[in-house]
């Protein structure tokens, strides 16, 4: 009797270990299944998105992912939602309606839809549903205000009312208000809270927590990402992924920057003040850079992020030696093709870029599109797609 209990006794134990180690067992193939999704998931879900609209914003390296952007239409074909007839963006600093866009409406037929709309625009969602499909991805960058700040004062200093009777933007920091009327109009947006305003909120509005949360959620609900300038290539790396496209779609030059010397560094009090001038962009910027890096995490890890911003590195010095003269940004003058001469503006002296000489056709093609600055760019689209309509006039083109 004894030696039967006894045997049941072991009987349980050996059960009970055996159980425990098919636990432990399932504990390690569950961790291992969890780290090979992300690839999985790349090989399943095949198939890149081809409906994309992009805020793009002032002063926040945005016209390098609208080059990335128009490179991606021209070489797939797609439709672009395109300024009307001579103008140059979506109605900017209006808010945007759905007639200022190209070929919307076409007589007798609904509407047409389009795959790509990335052109300066003041956001305004019911419009902009009008002319992007149901279900297009939506995405937007931010950069540290403080430095959009500056950049819009060196850019705008001419046209923003709040800037032209101010030498410096330390001056203008240290007595916004001497300078900034509110009720000046949509011109003076460059001068507050910019970012904001692009996206449909009201700049001067007071910097309310409730409200601010508000706003922030619209954002969050509409957009699939925010990108962060100051982290371009980790946001490079993100983009190409939750679009599902190759790594040469996204591989870009730096488009439309200003040269050194065009960079003014504030006074240490003035980027406080601009930290408080700016506070809704403030806190969209912060909001932002969180949940950038959150998804970077989630979605890639720091591993796999290391490994792909290297990656897209690479190839970014593969082109730069296949491509451009001296590898390097040239100043206006120094660019001999109109067509690649970039548009200057206020005190800014904008950068652009000379090919190699004696480039094979089609290298010569895919280098071409990587450095055309916007307008140019937009003009080329324009009579591709819209062949029957008088082309895009670039004033600065003219002899
Ligand atoms: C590009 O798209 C247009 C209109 O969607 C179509 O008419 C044309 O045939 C396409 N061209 C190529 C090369 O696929
Ligand atoms: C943005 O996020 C990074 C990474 O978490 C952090 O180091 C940086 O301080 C943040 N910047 C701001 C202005 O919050
Ligand atoms: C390259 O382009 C030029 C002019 O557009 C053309 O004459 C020439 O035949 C092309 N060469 C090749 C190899 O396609």
């Amino acid at each position: 009797m004894s030696s039967v209990l006894g045997s049941i006794q072991r009987t349980f134990w050996v059960v009970l270990l055996l159980v425990l180690v098919v636990f432990l067992l399932l504990g390690f193939l569950h961790v291992d299944i969890g780290l090979l999704t992300p690839l999985l998931r790349d090989e399943a879900e095949g198939l890149p998105v081809t409906n994309v609209m992009f805020l793009k914003t002032h002063k926040t390296a945005s016209s390098t992912v609208l080059n990335i952007l128009y490179r991606f239409a021209e070489t797939h074909n797609l439709s672009t939602a395109l300024p009307v007839g001579s103008h140059f963006h979506l109605g900017y600093p209006w808010l945007f309606l759905a007639r200022y866009v190209e070929g919307i409406t076409q007589d007798g037929h609904p509407p047409r839809r389009f795959n790509i709309m990335c052109n300066h625009l003041r956001f305004n969602l019911p419009e902009v549903q009008k002319v992007m499909p149901e279900d297009t991805f939506y995405f937007s960058i931010l950069r540290n205000p403080i430095f959009q700040l500056e950049s819009s004062f060196s850019y705008y200093k001419g046209s923003a009312p709040a800037f032209q009777k101010v030498s410096s933007l330390d001056a203008f920091l240290a007595a916004p208000r001497r300078f900034y009327d509110d009720s000046a109009g949509p011109q003076n947006a460059y001068a507050r809270n910019c970012m904001w305003f692009d996206f449909g909120f009201d700049n001067n509005a007071r910097d309310d927590a409730a409200y601010v949360r508000a706003r922030i959620a619209d954002v969050e609900r509409r957009f699939h990402v925010v990108l962060i300038a100051e982290y371009f290539d980790e946001s490079v790396v993100l983009l190409r992924h939750l679009l599902r496209w190759q790594l040469d779609d996204v591989v870009y030059f730096k488009l439309n920057a200003r040269s050194e010397r065009s960079v003014t560094s504030l006074a240490p009090e003035s980027q406080e003040r601009a930290r408080r001038w700016c506070a809704l962009d403030w806190s969209l910027y912060e909001h932002f850079n969180r949940t950038l890096w959150a998804r970077l995490h989630a979605e890639l890890g720091p591993r796999r992020l290391r490994a792909e911003v290297a990656q897209l590195r690479a190839r970014q010095r593969q082109l730069t030696a296949r491509c451009l003269q001296d590898g390097e940004p040239k100043r206006k003058k120094e660019i001999a093709d109109p067509q690649l001469q970039p548009f200057q503006s206020g005190k800014a002296d904008i950068l652009g870029y000379t090919l190699r000489q004696g480039l094979e056709n089609a290298t010569l093609r895919s280098c071409q599109r990587m450095v055309m600055p916007e307008l140019q760019y937009m003009a080329r689209l324009y009579s591709l797609q819209f062949p029957e309509k008088p082309p895009k006039n670039i004033p600065f083109l003219k002899p």
